[in-house]
């Protein structure tokens, strides 16, 4: 964006689709991309910079497709270029772990049952707890 004249504007928008994937465009108003190079400027060590790796978008595809999304650009119709990424919601993510075994937890005290739940639950599995049976 630097080596444009006038505005430089980058939009940022985010959006459903397809019921399980949100998707997140970038949009600026630079130099904007020969239509051969949407694909090449993701390629490990590609660069036009006279001092840049050709790393940083080869490296946001490994990560958006490692999370189950995709990431491309293409040549705004007017000027500048936008990336688009999607990811899996929060739901699909939750569909595929639906399957997964509810862990029970044994122990006698409450605080180690608590801090074991909470971590099996970050890990995204259901647990249940079970302490000493109180005699009376
Ligand atoms: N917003 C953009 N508009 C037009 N071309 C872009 C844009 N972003 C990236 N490119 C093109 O993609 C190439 C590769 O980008 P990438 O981020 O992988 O590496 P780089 O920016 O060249 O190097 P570094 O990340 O080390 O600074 C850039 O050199 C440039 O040609
Ligand atoms: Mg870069």
């Amino acid at each position: 964006m630097k080596d444009v004249d006038g505005t430089r504007e980058l939009a940022i928008t985010s959006r459903r689709v397809d019921g399980e994937h949100v998707q997140v465009s970038v949009r600026d108003t630079g130099v904007g991309l020969p239509p051969q190079q949407t694909d090449q400027i993701f390629k490990a060590f590609f660069t036009t910079k006279a001092h840049g790796t050709g790393m940083g978008l080869s490296i946001s595809r490994s990560i958006v497709e490692s999370h189950g999304g995709r990431l491309w650009a293409a040549d705004n119709s007017s000027r500048g270029a936008s990336f688009h990424l999607t990811l899996p919601t929060l739901e699909a993510h939750e569909m595929t772990t639906a399957g997964a075994p509810t862990v029970f937890v044994i122990d006698d005290d409450a605080a180690v049952r608590t801090a074991i739940q909470g971590l099996l639950k970050s890990v995204g599995l259901q647990s249940q707890c079970f302490g000493p049976r109180r005699s009376s």
